[in-house]
């Protein structure tokens, strides 16, 4: 799976870890993050992420900021775009499994190289469950054509 990565400076800590784990499970990493800024600003990482995913269905995305709050609420702004945050694996499941997210955000200040290794894992490898929950994203969806 194509996978579009984001981070500022406060997110780059898990660059490493998140593309190790990426190639040992075959993904295809496209890296959009930090040049090492101190003073770079999450929302252009957040931006150019959701922008790829929007084009690319069948991809994915993963966005670190130091609090990982900020990217998801930047990459929540674009249509189609579901951005949940996980600081667990069970988090990371039910992102997946419950609300179809598309991109997952951590928290580089925050969430520890092997966590956030298994958070990584975990929200690709989960499948969307269906049934109640796709109405429940269904109406996400029709309130995102709506406003
Ligand atoms: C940067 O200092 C920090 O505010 C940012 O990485 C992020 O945590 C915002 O949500």
């Amino acid at each position: 799976m194509k996978i579009y990565l984001g981070y500022d400076h406060a997110g780059q800590s898990l660059k490493e870890p998140v593309l190790a784990v990426l190639a040992e499970l075959g993904h295809e990493a496209k890296d959009f993050g930090s040049k090492g800024d101190n003073n770079d600003d999450y929302p252009d990482f957040a931006q150019k992420v959701a922008e790829k995913v929007q084009k690319d269905p069948a991809s994915r995305g993963i966005l670190m900021c130091g609090t990982g709050v900020g990217m998801a609420m930047v990459a929540n702004k674009f249509h189609g775009i579901r951005a949940a945050f996980a600081d667990s694996v069970e988090l990371a499941r039910l992102g997946r499994a419950h609300n179809d997210a598309n991109i997952l955000t951590m928290a580089g200040r925050m969430t520890n190289e092997e966590v956030a290794k298994n958070i990584v894992k975990t929200f690709l490898e989960t499948l969307f469950e269906g049934g109640r929950h796709e109405r429940r994203v269904n109406k996400i969806t029709a309130l995102e054509n709506k406003l």
